[in-house]
């Protein structure tokens, strides 16, 4: 009999049933003599055929195509002043990680190369369950406003009638939401076409709350740098890649691993105490916006280190779930409203792709027991056995709480409101920085020509000319340049409320 072993091994394997009865001939079919139609007796055929029709799973709704792998994450630095989760409670502690990384818009077939943000979702298995980080490689994000997310991605999708990407669609979401510019302005520089998905950076770009011991919180910014720097491609290449080599991205993540030069990031966070956070001239739970490195400094954490292929995509990849609410004690979400919004709609998104059960599939199981009163569901792979599922007095679950459970905390109150951000003067000052002092000249030509390639092909003048007067409300400079080069009229900064009238932060009391 074949050993367990076998299974998953490289092995020599009999060939079986999925029952795991032997087959003598695996590509024969029974039939009424050697003419003759099918029979419906032949469980062997008939399970291959119905099998082989639900292979396929939906794909994410975003961040469909992908490549990932594993590896571990190790505390280099103390943060215990800041956080009591038991992942950062010592220097040297090791927690395996799995990562995802994904491009965004496109199809699960579409090229590694496309335009946008990068994503890089993080699984780490601590002895205190499941953090996921799921991060961009930008560190700001195109909303604030989070059911403008359902209509923003449509508008970068396919068009409902002719089934195309279209250029006038997604010029006319992004012109009339611009709040989008500062992550517009990232993505068409070359930083929107990185040379592969391990090669940049991540972050998590909400703030979260770190909370220590004592129940005092911090609000932190996570980012996760890559030691050998960030590499990007021009269009040019990245058009060149989409046609010759679309999976080069999966290629080059697997291929560095199996030659040993094992992709490796630091950790590190930013962050800011809640007076610091009341004082601050805009509202740092704005997600369209970074927090000054000067004022807010990187502080290091840990390292990570990928150094292990999967060896099943579909089962240690696709069926991975990254979610921003898989948190842990010590580690909470700040009230960002994109973020409130992701908390729940990945696990939402993953009970629809993978079924309600798929924390129990084994890239998503807990290193440490699960124990609960969920049970049942499709494909419950672990159903806790005998425990009851309710707490009984004869073998009940213990409770655990960590100190900080009755100390400080956030406290809220107000009547309900239909909220909606509005676009002020401050939301033009991060990308005009980034346009004016942090891209040299070549960045900036590039810019140009990259959103001129893109704007070019809108058909709408109209279209065209609101979005240059969003460039223009950047840097005049900047939407004359893309004018001249797109041939139409140069236009005049769009005209926006002043910087004092946006929304600050504000505790609640
Ligand atoms: C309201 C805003 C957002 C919504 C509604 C949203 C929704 C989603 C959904 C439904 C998925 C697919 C999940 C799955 O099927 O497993 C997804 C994937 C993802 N999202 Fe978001 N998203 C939002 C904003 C963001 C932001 C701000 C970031 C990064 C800072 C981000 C990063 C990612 C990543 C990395 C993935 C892929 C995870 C994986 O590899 O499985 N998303 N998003």
């Amino acid at each position: 009999m074949p050993s367990q072993a076998v299974f998953g091994s490289k092995e020599q394997a009999v060939y079986t049933t999925s029952t795991g009865a032997p087959v003598s001939q695996p590509y024969a079919a029974q039939r009424i003599g050697k003419y003759g139609p099918l029979l419906l007796q032949d469980f062997h055929h008939i399970d291959v055929l119905a099998h082989f029709a639900r292979e396929r799973i939906p794909e994410r709704v975003v961040h469909a195509k992908g490549a990932g792998a594993h590896g571990y994450i190790e505390v280099t630095h103390d943060i215990t002043d800041l956080t009591c989760a038991a992942l950062f409670d010592a220097v040297g502690n090791k927690a395996p990680v799995t990562v995802r990384f994904s491009t965004v818009i496109g199809e699960a077939g579409t090229s590694d190369s496309a335009r946008g943000p990068r994503g890089m979702g993080i699984k780490i298995k601590t002895e205190e369950g499941n953090l996921d980080w799921v991060f961009n490689h930008t560190p700001v994000f195109f909303i604030r406003d989070p059911a403008k997310f359902a209509p923003f991605v449509h508008a970068q999708k396919r068009d409902p009638q002719t089934h195309l990407r279209d250029p006038d669609m997604s010029w006319d979401y992004l012109s009339q939401n611009p709040e989008s510019i500062h992550q517009v302005v990232i993505l068409f520089s070359d930083r929107g076409t990185p040379a592969g998905y391990h090669r940049t950076h991540a972050y998590s770009a909400h703030a979260f709350k770190f909370v220590n011991s004592e129940g005092k919180f911090v609000y932190v910014k996570i980012h996760v740098i890559n030691d050998a720097g960030c590499k990007t491609m021009t269009a040019v290449e990245a058009t060149r890649l989409a046609g010759e080599d679309p999976d080069f991205g999966i290629k080059s993540l697997f291929n560095d691993i199996v030659a040993g030069n094992y992709p490796s990031y630091t950790v590190y966070i930013q962050t800011m105490t809640s007076e610091e956070a009341e004082n601050f001239r805009y509202n740092i739970l704005d997600v369209t916006k970074v927090w000054p490195q000067a004022k807010y400094p990187l502080r290091p954490v840990g390292k990570i280190v990928l150094n292990k292929n999967p060896e099943n995509y579909f089962a240690e990849v696709e069926q991975a779930a990254f979610a921003p609410a898989h948190l842990v004690p010590g580690i909470e979400p700040s009230a960002d409203p994109v973020l409130q919004a992701r908390l729940f709609v990945y696990p939402d998104a993953q009970r629809y792709r993978l079924g309600v059960n798929y924390g129990q599939l084994a890239v998503n199981v807990p290193v440490v027991p699960v124990a609960n009163f969920q049970r049942d569901g499709f494909m419950a792979i672990k159903n806790q056995g005998f425990r009851p599922s309710y707490q009984s007095s004869i073998l009940p679950l213990q409770y655990k709480a960590k100190a900080y459970e009755h100390a400080e905390h956030e406290v809220f109150l107000g009547a309900a409101l239909a909220d909606l951000s509005e676009v002020t003067e401050l939301d033009f000052e991060q990308p005009r920085v980034l346009w004016s002092k942090v891209l040299n000249d070549e960045d900036r030509t590039h810019l140009v020509r990259n959103v001129a390639g893109h704007l070019g092909s809108a058909k709408s003048a109209e279209i065209k000319a609101r979005q240059l007067s969003v460039f223009a409300a950047v840097d005049q400079d900047l939407a004359d340049r893309i004018a001249d080069a797109i041939g139409v009229p140069r236009v005049q900064p769009q005209k926006v409320k002043p910087a004092e009238e946006a929304l600050r932060f504000r505790a609640p009391s």
